[in-house]
């Protein structure tokens, strides 16, 4: 696995993460009837990333998957992994994110969070008194990073302009090899001005995976000369090696999944990445 600092962290983390979204039906077991289907093999596939390496882990209050996060860490270093969770767009008036923190710590087990994001941008509720919060929590030592997540390059500049104390680590953005919008804007600034960028949807929901859509010749050519197991390990790797600030965040669902995905070593050379994007159209 390839490790890097995450923004200007001093946190050296694994360049792949583990997600935690699962889907719609999961997450209304999961809050409204309490019930975690799969909870024992998602719990072994976390615990696979992280003896595999990984240690970068991505969740939010609304996927109903913090307290599977925190059984996955039981027994373990606190310290050693970087947790990273999010507040829903409904949460974003002060009083509302300082208690929605307070309950996301306690499903986490945890005293800290690592990576605070902003999930989506508000609606209604000025950036300043949401950022301003964000930052009493950072005061506070319930977080230790401010990010924000689905921001447009415009929207994320205004949130970087809120806030006062603190930078804006990190943004997390819908991003594979078949779908590269964040390389026009957000990702040269990220890599400007020392952020982060947690590419979501790294193999295309499942789509840019074995099984998936068929994949050009040339993917498996790649994955041959890099001695990549799968076109999953060239999405990632196509990921990582286009920014030294990208940490992908594929779902761990499956034990077998995530060892793979924790087999990152290579990375791709410039030329290789520019023909692996013309091989894969933006959709
Ligand atoms: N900020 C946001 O708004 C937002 C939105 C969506 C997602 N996210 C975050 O991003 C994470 C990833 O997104 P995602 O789960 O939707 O998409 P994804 O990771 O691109 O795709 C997940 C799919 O790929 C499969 N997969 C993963 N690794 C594989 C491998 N090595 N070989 C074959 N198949 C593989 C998974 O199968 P298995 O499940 O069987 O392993 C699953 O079907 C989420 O878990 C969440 O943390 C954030």
């Amino acid at each position: 696995m390839i490790y890097r600092e995450f923004a200007r962290t001093g946190f050296r983390c694994s360049a792949v993460g583990m997600g935690t979204y699962y889907d719609i039906r999961w997450i209304a077991s999961a809050r409204l009837l309490g019930r975690r289907p799969r909870e024992d093999a998602i719990v072994r596939s976390i615990r696979t990333g992280l003896d595999s390496g990984l240690n970068l882990i991505d969740t939010a209050e609304l996927y109903g998957s913090e307290p599977l996060v925190s059984k996955s860490l039981e027994g373990r270093d606190r310290e050693s992994v970087f947790i990273a969770t999010k507040v829903s767009p409904t949460h974003l008036r002060r009083e509302k994110l300082i208690r929605a923190c307070e309950r996301s710590l306690r499903r986490l087990k945890t005293g800290y969070i690592d990576l605070y994001q902003l999930h989506f941008p508000a609606i209604r509720v000025p950036l300043s008194e949401t950022m301003g919060a964000m930052e009493e929590l950072v005061d506070r030592g319930m977080i230790r990073y401010i990010g924000i997540s689905n921001f447009s390059f415009e929207r994320m500049k205004e949130a970087e302009q809120a806030l006062r104390k603190y930078p804006l680590t990190s943004t997390q953005m819908h991003y594979n090899m078949s779908y590269r919008k964040v390389e026009e804007q957000i990702l040269p600034y990220c890599e400007k001005n020392g952020m982060a960028l947690l590419p979501y949807y790294p193999v295309g929901h499942g789509r840019l995976a074995s099984g998936g859509r068929q994949p050009p010749a040339l993917a498996a050519d790649l994955c041959r000369k890099y001695g990549l197991r799968s076109i999953a390990q060239l999405a990632l790797t196509y990921l990582v090696s286009r920014s030294n600030c990208t940490f992908p965040i594929p779902r761990a669902r499956t034990p077998e999944h995530v060892a793979e995905n924790s087999g990152i070593d290579a990375l791709l050379d410039p030329s290789d990445l520019d023909a692996l994007a013309s091989a894969y159209p933006e959709r």
